[in-house]
C-alpha cells in the first residue's frame, strides 16, 4: 500500500538513526544528563516523540528558523505544533510582552487590562460568536466550554469524532470500533470510562451522527471542522451543513475547536467556510507563543449562562484559572492578532502553503508514489496512502510508523523540522517559497533513496548537502547550516 521495499526502508532508518546520533552530540548529552531529575528526561513527556531516541535541544529561534545547541540552523515547519504559527518571537509580540512585563509591570494582578476587550472584539469579528473569555490553554478552553454546554442544556454527555484530539480533555479519549465505542488505547488515568461521558462517531458519517444525537442526551458536539490530529481529514461536501442541521434539530450545541484549523484563515474554518457554531474554542497560536487560550459563545448563550442563578461562574463553579486572562497573555494576544496573524499575513501564508503542496504533489506524481498531500490553509500534510482518508478511523488505519520515522529522521538530518507527531508542515508569516523548495528537495531525495534511485536524489540535492545524503559522513557534515561553530 505504501509502495516501498521494507528491507530497504529498515536499512535506511538504521543509517538515519546513526546519522542523527552523530549529528547532535550536544543534544544527546543534554538529554542524558536531564534524565536524572526530569520525568522521562524531558520537560514534557511528549517531547520523547521526536525520532532518534532524544530530542534536539533548542538554543534559539526566530521567524521560521530554530537553532540547536550544536549550532545547526533548521527550517522550521513544525512551529511548535501550531503554537508558533505567528513565527518565533515576532517583533510586535516581543515588544508588547517586554512592555507589559518590564515597563508597565503587573503581569498578574486580578485586575483586567483594556487589551482584553480589544482581543474579545477582534475574536468576535473573526469567528462570529460575540462573547469571549480567556484561558491559558486550548485544553482549558475546551474543558470550560464543555462545562458551560452541560449547564446550559442540562444534558450529561458530549459527542466527539473518532481519533480526534482536543487536548487532555478526559471525555475526548474515545474511539469508534466495529465492536462499539472504546477508551482510546494508552489513555492514562481516566476518572471513568469515556463511554460513560461521551458518544463517538466517525467524521463524515452523518447517519451515525443522527443516530447518536437522537438519544437527546448530548450537550454538545465538540469538533474540529477538519480533523488535524490524525492527519488532515477534510469534511465531505455538505457534511458540516448536516452537522449543524442535526445538532440544531436535537437541541445539541456545536463547539468548533479552531486551535489547529485556525490555519484555514484569520477566522479559521468557521469564517473561511461560513460556519455558525454556538461556541468556538482556540489556543496555541493566538498569543505568538505566550500561553493563552479563549472560548467564545453566542450572545444568546452568554445571556443565558449569566442569568442562570444555579451556575456559579464567578467563584467555585469550576470555570476559571488564576492566571487565565492575565495582562501578559492578553497583551501578547492583542499584538499577535493586531500586527502578526492579520488578514494579509494569512493570504501570504496560504500562498506559500499552496506552493509547498504543489511541490510535494509534483514529487509524488512524477514518481507514481501511492501517497498524497492535503492542504488546509497555511497547513499541509502528507500521508502514505493514495487517497485522502474520509474519517479518523480510516486515517489511523493508513498510518505507517516506519515511513514516518524515516521521513522525520531524513528531514531533520538535513536541516528541516516537521512535526514529530505526523507529517505536518505549517507556514508562518516568515516562511518563504525558498523554504518550501528546501523541503521539496529533501522530500524528493528521501523518496528516491527509498526507491533506490540515487541519480534522481542527486538531481534534487540540497545546495549545501553534498553527496545527496547517501552516506553517514556526508550527512554529519552537511545538515542545515552551522551558526556558532
Ligand atoms: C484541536 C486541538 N485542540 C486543543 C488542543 C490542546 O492544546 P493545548 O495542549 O495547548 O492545551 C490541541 C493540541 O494539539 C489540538 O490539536
Amino acid at each position: 500500500m505504501t509502495g516501498c521495499d521494507r528491507e530497504r526502508l529498515a536499512g535506511l532508518i538504521e543509517r538515519e538513526r546513526a546519522a542523527y546520533a552523530a549529528n547532535f552530540p550536544g543534544s544527546r548529552a543534554a538529554y542524558t544528563a536531564a534524565g536524572e531529575h526530569l520525568l522521562g528526561g524531558v520537560p514534557m513527556t511528549w517531547m520523547r516523540m521526536w525520532p532518534g531516541g532524544f530530542p534536539l535541544y533548542q538554543a534559539s529561534a526566530s521567524g521560521a528558523r530554530v537553532t540547536d545547541i550544536d549550532g545547526h540552523e533548521f527550517t522550521d515547519f513544525c512551529l511548535g505544533d501550531t503554537g508558533a504559527m505567528a513565527g518565533h518571537s515576532p517583533a510586535p509580540v516581543r515588544e508588547a510582552v517586554s512592555r507589559r512585563y518590564a515597563e508597565l509591570g503587573g503581569a498578574t494582578t486580578m485586575l483586567p487590562t483594556q487589551d482584553a476587550a480589544w482581543v474579545a472584539a477582534e475574536l468576535a469579528r473573526r469567528f462570529g460568536v460575540s462573547r469571549w473569555s480567556f484561558t491559558l490553554t486550548a485544553t482549558d478552553a475546551n474543558r470550560w466550554a464543555i462545562r458551560l454546554a452541560r449547564q446550559l442544556t442540562g444534558r450529561p454527555k458530549i459527542l466527539v469524532f473518532s481519533y480526534c484530539y482536543h487536548g487532555s480533555v478526559d471525555e475526548s479519549f474515545i474511539v469508534a470500533t466495529d465492536a462499539g465505542p472504546r477508551s482510546r488505547a494508552g489513555n492514562v488515568g481516566a476518572p471513568v470510562s469515556p463511554t460513560v461521558t461521551t458518544r463517538v462517531v466517525e467524521f463524515n458519517d452523518a447517519g451515525a451522527l443522527e443516530r447518536e444525537l437522537a438519544h437527546r442526551d448530548v450537550a454538545a458536539v465538540l469538533m474540529e471542522p477538519a480533523l488535524t490530529n490524525i492527519g488532515i481529514v477534510l469534511p465531505a461536501p455538505g457534511y458540516l451543513d448536516a452537522v449543524r442541521t442535526l445538532t440544531r434539530a436535537h437541541g445539541t450545541l456545536l463547539i468548533n475547536d479552531e486551535t489547529h484549523t485556525f490555519s484555514a484563515g484569520p477566522g479559521g474554518c468557521t469564517r473561511a467556510w461560513g460556519l455558525s457554531p454556538d461556541m468556538v474554542t482556540i489556543g496555541k497560536a493566538i498569543a505568538g507563543g505566550i500561553p493563552a487560550g479563549a472560548y467564545g459563545l453566542s450572545q444568546d448563550l452568554s445571556e443565558r449562562i449569566l442569568g442562570d442563578s444555579t451556575a456559579d461562574i464567578v467563584d467555585t463553579g469550576g470555570v476559571g484559572g488564576t492566571l487565565a486572562g492575565n495582562a501578559l497573555s492578553v497583551a501578547a494576544t492583542r499584538a499577535t492578532l493586531e500586527h502578526v496573524l492579520t488578514d494579509d499575513a494569512f493570504a501570504a501564508m496560504i500562498e506559500v502553503a499552496t506552493y509547498f503542496t504543489e511541490g510535494v504533489r509534483r514529487v509524488i506524481s512524477s514518481r507514481s508514489l501511492p501517497w498524497h498531500i492535503t492542504q488546509l490553509g497555511a497547513r499541509a500534510e502528507y500521508r502514505f496512502c493514495d487517497s485522502p482518508p474520509l474519517s479518523g478511523g480510516l486515517s489511523n488505519a493508513a498510518a505507517d510508523a516506519e515511513l514516518d520515522e524515516y521521513m522525520h529522521l531524513y528531514t531533520i538530518n538535513r536541516g528541516v523540522l516537521m512535526t514529530p507527531f505526523h507529517n505536518m508542515a505549517l507556514m508562518c508569516p516568515a516562511t518563504t517559497k525558498a523554504d518550501a523548495d528546501t523541503h521539496t528537495a529533501v522530500f524528493a531525495a528521501a523518496a528516491d533513496e527509498l526507491a533506490g534511485l540515487p541519480s534522481r536524489a542527486a538531481e534534487h540535492r540540497l545546495a549545501g548537502l553534498s553527496g545527496g545524503g547517501t552516506g553517514l559522513h556526508e550527512q554529519t557534515t552537511h545538515i542545515g547550516r552551522r551558526r556558532h561553530t
